[in-house]
C-alpha cells in the first residue's frame, strides 16, 4: 500500500469532481473455478484499489457526498475462517490503513444504497464487468440487470478516468518495478528457448519469475510460434528451426500496477533475412512513434504514422504498390497491422477499460472509426504529461485474412497479393514498450529489454552457445 495520505488526497481529489449523491465501489469477490471454494485467483476491482488500497474479497466502500461520510462494508473474519486461512488484520484496522475510520457490516451496504434510491438521490456506480456485482446492484437499486448495464454514472467515469489518467511519481516508480521484473521475464524466455521444446516450457519459466518477483502476471501470456494470432494463450507447439517467438506478457506488482511489453525473437540464433526485413520495420515504427510521443499530440496520429512506416517498409519489399497516402484512407494497412498502436497501462494492463474505452482514449469530437484495423484502436485522443501507454506496432501474416482480403480484392490497388502470398507460413512480429509522457516528450520505462537485432541475436547466441 502507498501512504495513507495518497488515498486520502485521492478520495478528495474526486469528490471536488462531484457535485451530489453517493458514490458506490463494487469490491470483487472470490470466483469458484469449478467448485466454490476451488477459486480463480483473486483481484481486486482497479477502482477500489486506487481509492481504496485494500486488496482483500468482498467488500463494498461508499462515498456518501450530503452527509461527506465515508465507508467500508464488509464482514469481519470469522474464528473459522482463520481455522482455515490464518490470522488477518481486521477490515477496520486496513480501513484506519487507509484514513477511514467508519467500518459497517456488507448487508448495511445494500440497505444504505436502497435508502438512497427510496429516496431518490443520486446513486453513481460504475459499469459493473462482474456478473456477481450486476446481479447485487440490481437487487438492491430495485432494478433488471439491463437498467443496470445502462444506467452507469458517466459524472462518475469521467471524474475517474480524469485523475488515473494522470501517473503521480510514486505510481511510476511502482511501475517501474513492475518493468524491472518483466524484463527478467523476457529474459528467461530468450535465454531457454530452442528446437524441439515446447512453447509452454517457456510460459512455465516466465511465469515462475513472475512469481518470483513478488507479484503475479499482469495477463495471460502470450508467448507462440503463431505470433499472426493477435491474443495467442495457446502453448502446445514444439519449436521448429526457423520459426519466430513472440512473447507479450508482463508482470503485476504486489499492488497490482502492470507491465505489458513485447519481443520477437528467433528460435535460432539468428533471424532469416526476410524475418529481418520484417522486423527492422515494426522496429522503426516502434522507434520513431515512440519519439514522437509528446503532450498534445494526437495519439491517433502516431498510429497513422506506424500504419505509413508498415507500409512504406513493405513497398520497399514489393508487398504494397501504389500511393500511401491513398493507401492510408483506404486502410489497406490493416491487412498487416490489424490492432491499434497501444493503450494506457496502469493498474490495468489496458488501464480503465472497465469504464469504456471511449471515455479512456476518445473525446467529444474524436470518435471511433469503423474501419478495420483503425477501429481497433484503444487510445486516439491527446496526450498529456503523466500519461503511461504503450507502444506496440506489428506486422503480421494472418492466412485467413490474407485469403479473404485477396479473394475479395480488398484494397487491391494497394495490395501485391502475389507477393503477399509468399509470406502465409511467417507468422508475427510486435514490439512493445510501456512510455511515459513527459513536459516534452517522453521517458521509456523501465530497464531496456534486448530489443535492436544485434541485440536479440547476442542474447540467442549466448543461450545456444
Ligand atoms: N498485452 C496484450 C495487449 O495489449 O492487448
Ligand atoms: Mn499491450
Amino acid at each position: 500500500m502507498f501512504e495513507q495520505t495518497t488515498y486520502v488526497n485521492r478520495r478528495n481529489a474526486l469528490v471536488e469532481k462531484m457535485d451530489s449523491g453517493m458514490l458506490v465501489f463494487m469490491g470483487n469477490e472470490n470466483v469458484g473455478m469449478n467448485y466454490r471454494d476451488n477459486t480463480y485467483h483473486f483481484r481486486q476491482d482497479s477502482n477500489f484499489l486506487y481509492f481504496f488500497g485494500i486488496n482483500q474479497e468482498n467488500l463494498i466502500a461508499i462515498i456518501d457526498l450530503e452527509e461527506n461520510k465515508t465507508c467500508i462494508y464488509g464482514d469481519e473474519l470469522s474464528v473459522e475462517y482463520v481455522v482455515w486461512m490464518g490470522p488477518q488484520v481486521t477490515i477496520k484496522e486496513k480501513a484506519s490503513q487507509v484514513g477511514i475510520s467508519e467500518t459497517a457490516p456488507y448487508a448495511h451496504a445494500a440497505k444504505a444504497i436502497a435508502n438512497a434510491r427510496s429516496k431518490g438521490r443520486n446513486v453513481h456506480f460504475l459499469p459493473q464487468y462482474r456478473a456477481s456485482n450486476m446481479i447485487k446492484l440490481a437487487d438492491w437499486l430495485g432494478d433488471s440487470i439491463e437498467k443496470i448495464k445502462a444506467t452507469y454514472s458517466e459524472n462518475f467515469i469521467k471524474a475517474i478516468v480524469g485523475l488515473r489518467s494522470i501517473k503521480s511519481a510514486e505510481e511510476v516508480a511502482e511501475m517501474e518495478k513492475a518493468l524491472t521484473t518483466t524484463k527478467e521475464m523476457h529474459l528467461v524466455a530468450m535465454k531457454h528457448a530452442r528446437v524441439g521444446i515446447k512453447e509452454s516450457f517457456l510460459t512455465g519459466l516466465v511465469e515462475w519469475q513472475a512469481t518470483a518477483g513478488g507479484g503475479g502476471l499482469a495477463y495471460p501470456i502470450i508467448l507462440t510460434v503463431n505470433g499472426q494470432t493477435l491474443h495467442n494463450h495457446y502453448h502446445g507447439n514444439t519449436l521448429q528451426k526457423g520459426q519466430l517467438v513472440l512473447g507479450d506478457f508482463g508482470a503485476d506488482t504486489e499492488m497490482h500496477y502492470a507491465g505489458d511489453i513485447t519481443r520477437t525473437f528467433p528460435v535460432d540464433t539468428k533471424f532469416t533475412s526476410q524475418q529481418k526485413d520484417i522486423y527492422e520495420i515494426v522496429l522503426k515504427a516502434e522507434v520513431d512513434c515512440i519519439n514522437g510521443l509528446k503532450p498534445g499530440i494526437l495519439y491517433r496520429d502516431l498510429h497513422m504514422q506506424a500504419a505509413r512506416i508498415i507500409l512504406e517498409g513493405l513497398q520497399n519489399l514489393g508487398l504494397v504498390k501504389g500511393n500511401i497516402d491513398d493507401a492510408l484512407v483506404e486502410g489497406a494497412y490493416g491487412l498487416f497491422f490489424p490492432h491499434g498502436l497501444g493503450h494506457m497501462i496502469g493498474l490495468d494492463v489496458h488501464d480503465m477499460e472497465d469504464l469504456g474505452e471511449q471515455h479512456v482514449g476518445y473525446r467529444p469530437g474524436l470518435e471511433r472509426s469503423k474501419q478495420f484495423g483503425l477501429k481497433s484502436l484503444r487510445l486516439a485522443k491527446e496526450l498529456e504529461e503523466g500519461n503511461v501507454l504503450t507502444v506496440e506496432p506489428g506486422i503480421y501474416f494472418i492466412p485467413e485474412l490474407i485469403q479473404k482480403w485477396s479473394k475479395e480484392k480488398i484494397c487491391s490497388d494497394f495490395l501485391n497479393y502475389d507477393k503477399i502470398l509468399d509470406y502465409l507460413a511467417f507468422g508475427g512480429i510486435r514490439i512493445e514498450d510501456n512510455c511515459l509522457i513527459t513536459s516534452h516528450g517522453q521517458q521509456t520505462l523501465g530497464p531496456a529489454i534486448p530489443k535492436s537485432i544485434d541485440e536479440i541475436e547476442e542474447i540467442r547466441q549466448l543461450s545456444l552457445s
